[in-house]
């Protein structure tokens, strides 16, 4: 299947989407990197014990799916890491700032070059429009190289490597900043202008 770029846009996602969430954490690419409560292949119950309070909004993780081309391909969740004191001290991040983490579920859009376009939309269109902080940081396991590549190249650049008690792992913690994409936001602006 051939796979064009195209235009991607985000939703929350809904109770009714947890069942496409199930499957996408059950393949083979993205179980290898994400567990849910130390299962890496959560059962339908899991999922939902795990994602309705998101969804409700009594846990302050937001959850959006990927949608390209009109199809959902994949999941973005985002917390203020204001909300996540811990974790924050342990990241040793000082300023205010937005934690995501994100998978491509469907197998015939992953591993296609489409990651790093949307990770920058998701920078443009959600993190620094929607939520009021200077700073985005995302935090793969040390041995993600992919996903490690993928915010690189969305232009994240490396803070520091960190251990991650919860998860008993190591991490680089990657950051990008809010001027970084608002000044590039403009330019595109600017040059449409001319
Ligand atoms: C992380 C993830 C979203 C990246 O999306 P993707 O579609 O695989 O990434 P892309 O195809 O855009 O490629 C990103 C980089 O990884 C490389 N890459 C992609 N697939 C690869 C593979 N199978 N083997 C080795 N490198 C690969 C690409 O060459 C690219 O590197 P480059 O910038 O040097 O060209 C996706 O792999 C995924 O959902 N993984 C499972 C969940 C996960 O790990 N999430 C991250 C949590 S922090």
């Amino acid at each position: 299947m051939t796979i064009k770029a195209g235009k991607t846009t985000f939703s929350r996602v809904k109770e009714s989407d947890l069942p496409l969430l199930h499957r996408w954490f059950n393949t083979p690419h993205v179980s290898k990197w994400w567990e849910i409560d130390g299962k890496r292949h959560p059962s339908l119950d899991l999922v939902k014990k795990h994602y309705s309070p998101r969804i409700s909004g009594d846990e302050r993780v937001d959850v959006y799916l990927i949608i390209h081309d009109g199809t959902p391909i994949g999941m973005v969740q985002l917390c203020k890491m204001d909300d996540e004191p811990a974790e924050k001290a342990n990241f040793g991040l000082d300023r205010n700032c937005a934690g995501i983490d994100l998978l491509i579920g469907e197998a015939d859009y992953v591993h296609r070059g489409l990651s790093s376009g949307i990770i920058r939309e998701f920078l443009k269109q959600i993190v620094f429009k929607e939520y009021d902080v200077d700073r985005c940081i995302a935090d793969p396991y040390v041995k993600n190289e992919i996903a490690i590549k993928a915010y690189k190249k969305a232009g994240f650049k490396y803070l520091r490597t960190v251990w991650y008690e919860k998860e008993g792992k190591r991490e680089h913690i990657l950051c990008i900043d809010r001027n970084e994409i608002v000044n590039d936001a403009e330019k595109v602006g600017a040059n449409q202008g001319r």
